[in-house]
């Protein structure tokens, strides 16, 4: 059985342990912190009750960013994540967001084609972003009325 559902800080521990599970973005002090955060967002897909992918959303007047998105590696190729990008397209459209904004490393090439059928388009590039010297890539979707 599927579910969706906004978890809360209490659970930074569970979200640094599927992080360091797949790709290792943030510290434990940094969950902690991303939870305070304003207009955050964190937002838990479970399959029988055990988390299997986590996004952060952070909500800045009409515009909203995707600070983090994972599924855990056995779980991927099976739909899920769509079925975690669907439900966060949607609380955008509930919550009047206009455009949403992401971050993605240049390499990783599954993740740029998983945004891309999700209708993000690139819309700029930070040199050197990650710790690895590589690029990031910009994207962005807007929502029309
Ligand atoms: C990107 C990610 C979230 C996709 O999750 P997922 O559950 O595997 O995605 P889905 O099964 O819903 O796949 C949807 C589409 O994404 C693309 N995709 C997913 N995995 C892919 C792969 N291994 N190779 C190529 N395309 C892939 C395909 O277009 C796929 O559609 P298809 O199966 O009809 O071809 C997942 O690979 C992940 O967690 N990666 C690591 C974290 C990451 O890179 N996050 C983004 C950082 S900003």
């Amino acid at each position: 059985m599927i579910s969706i559902k906004e978890i809360d800080q209490g659970e930074f521990e569970l979200c640094y342990r599927l992080d360091s599970d797949t790709i290792c973005l943030w510290t434990k002090n940094q969950w902690q912190n991303e939870f305070n955060k304003k207009g955050i967002k964190v937002v838990a897909i479970f399959l029988r009750k055990k988390i299997i992918g986590i996004y952060v959303l952070q909500v800045i007047l009409d515009e909203a960013q995707i600070n983090y998105f994972s599924i855990k590696q056995k779980f991927r190729r099976k739909g899920y994540g769509s079925y975690l990008m669907n439900y966060l397209i949607k609380e955008c459209e509930n919550l009047n967001i206009k455009k949403l904004l992401l971050e993605v490393s240049e390499t990783n090439s599954i993740a740029k084609s998983f945004y891309c059928r999700f209708d993000f388009l690139t819309v700029g590039r930070r040199k050197n972003y990650y710790r690895d010297g590589t690029d990031a890539v910009l994207k962005e979707k807007k929502f029309i009325k």
